[in-house]
């Protein structure tokens, strides 16, 4: 790559750091959201800046196939510029995310894009089969030169800052080793995703915040606190409990796109009144569902027809395309606990085919079903008009979260691993770590994926599971995609 050599070599640029960096440049943000495959795409960019988010990650980018030129597909696919939309004005403040385990190409990429963002991180925690193929993500965790030296090269090389995300080791000692060494190698904000790399899958289970803490106290770098967000008051447990300078949540955020944003306190969590829902445990007393709903329910939940249609708007009014595949996966999270009654709704949104060469089709029948949903929802939430908004809470029986009215956004909680397999080995000090609070979790996975494993107000735990799920036919489709694109060398896959 000819002027790299010399490059690499060429005097440091003045670019802040550090925390002039995350004050001054990015606004001291609280709220990040994650970078996700398929997920943190530009118009859902927009939707959670409108509610809150501060901060926002592109999905992981790979670093080898766009630094490739005649990979014009593959770059408009991840991050196009055509438009002056992504990484322009209202994007704002970005950090584009790149994967690699090549220096030279993770700078030609990542030059490539420094105009159009704040920060370029390095990802160092996907722990998926794809990433072990590909030899990068998690995989680069035992290889601390590789991972110095790319790290490194964007420090000396780029006009914005590098930053990079990461998984923790088994014990907090490496954790904080490997921290000092991101460290040391230029990273001027370090995220910290509270979970090993061994724990994915159903073996997803809680994130160690203990772990997170110690980081936090070792480094002079901001650190982003990722996992265990399921609601808005996990934030601040998140934050008192490691001291992280933001939350960084993943599919907290997918599943609730206003997570960041408190509730109204003298509105009801969702804005307009609540209703009765058919509870999955039976409904919760009158104390309990008061305790419940102050315990955890200082967020927001709007309708979840209305965040679809308020997403699907932004989709429309970009010149920029949404993947269709993405769009679909955003929808059927959204949705998910009103599909869940309208199940032919739920298979019609399954159904809809996508259209490659014309996104509006699958747009407008996504509209379509959104509109129907809608007015099925207002149907349902002014049938119980004039009731407390806490009598419609329900709790979960195995994990005793709380269950809120169908018609509103809401995470979704699975059960966590068996407690003495490898995913709960965390569990115990993630107890600590929240000061003996509830704590919820989120797995990290596939596109698409839905997962949470949930700790609960009564220490209740159960299992992570997969499949069957709802979205079955929605990940069907972008399953279908992400092969398409494996097999043009296109892959998007994520953790
Ligand atoms: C749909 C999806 C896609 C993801 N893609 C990425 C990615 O591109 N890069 C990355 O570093 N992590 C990715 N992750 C992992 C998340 O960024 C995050 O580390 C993980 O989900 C834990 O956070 P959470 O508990 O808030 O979900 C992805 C997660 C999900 C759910």
């Amino acid at each position: 790559m000819p002027g790299l050599a010399a490059s690499l070599h060429s005097p440091e640029r003045t670019k802040l750091g550090g925390y002039d960096f995350y004050r001054e440049v990015l606004g001291s943000p609280k709220y990040v959201v994650a970078p996700m495959v398929d997920q943190s795409e530009l118009a859902w960019r927009k939707l959670s800046r409108k509610y809150g988010a501060q901060l926002v990650y592109t999905p992981m980018i790979n670093a080898k196939m766009f630094a490739q030129d005649m990979r014009r597909q593959y770059r408009e696919q991840a991050f196009n510029t055509t438009f002056g939309e992504e990484g322009g004005p209202e994007d704002r403040p970005l950090i584009v995310q790149f994967c690699a385990n090549d220096p030279e190409q993770l700078l030609v990429s990542a030059r490539a894009v420094e105009g159009y963002c704040d920060a370029v991180d390095v990802n160092l925690g996907c722990p998926q089969d794809i990433a072990r193929r590909g030899h990068y993500g998690s995989f680069l965790q035992d290889e601390w030169d590789l991972i110095y030296n790319l790290i490194n090269t964007l420090h000396r090389n780029l006009n914005v800052p590098v930053t990079a995300k990461f998984r923790v080791f088994s014990t907090v000692e490496k954790t904080v080793e490997y921290a000092k060494m991101l460290e040391r190698a230029g990273a001027q904000i370090l995220t910290c995703h509270g979970r090993t790399r061994e724990q994915r899958g159903h073996k997803s289970g809680l994130a160690d915040w203990e772990k997170i803490r110690a980081v936090k106290e070792a480094v002079s770098v901001p650190v982003f606190a990722n996992g265990n967000i399921l609601f808005h008051s996990d934030i601040e447990r998140c934050l008192k409990a490691t001291g992280a300078d933001a939350v960084m949540s993943a599919e907290g955020n997918l599943y609730n796109p206003a997570i960041f944003c408190a509730a109204d306190p003298f509105v009801s969590t969702s804005g307009p009144a609540s209703s009765s829902s058919s509870p999955s445990s039976g409904p919760t007393s009158g104390s309990d569902a008061v305790s419940l709903l102050s315990e955890y329910l200082t967020g927001m939940h709007p309708r979840c027809t209305q965040l679809a249609r308020e997403y699907l708007a932004i989709v429309k009014s970009q010149r920029t395309p949404t993947a269709p595949s993405a769009v679909k996966g955003h929808l059927f999270k959204l949705l998910r606990p009103a599909l869940g009654k309208e199940k032919d709704l739920r298979e019609q949104l399954g159904r809809a085919r996508i259209d490659k060469n014309d996104d509006s089709v699958a747009l407008t029948r996504y509209g379509e079903i959104v509109d129907e949903l809608n007015k099925r929802m207002e149907r349902d939430e002014i049938a119980t008009e004039g009731k407390d908004p806490g009598s419609l809470v329900v709790t979960d029986g195995p994990t005793g979260l709380p269950v809120l009215p169908h018609w509103l956004v809401q995470p979704y909680f699975r059960p966590l691993p068996p407690a003495d397999s490898d995913a709960t080995k965390g569990k115990a000090s993630v107890e600590n770590a929240a000061a003996r609070e509830p704590v919820s979790a989120m797995a990290e996975v596939a596109p698409g994926t839905p997962s949470s494993d949930v700790a609960t107000l009564s220490g209740k735990r159960s299992v992570t599971e997969r499949a069957p799920d709802p979205e079955e036919d929605g990940r069907r489709d972008q399953g279908k995609r992400v092969k398409l694109e494996t097999v043009e060398g296109l892959a998007l896959q994520s953790e």
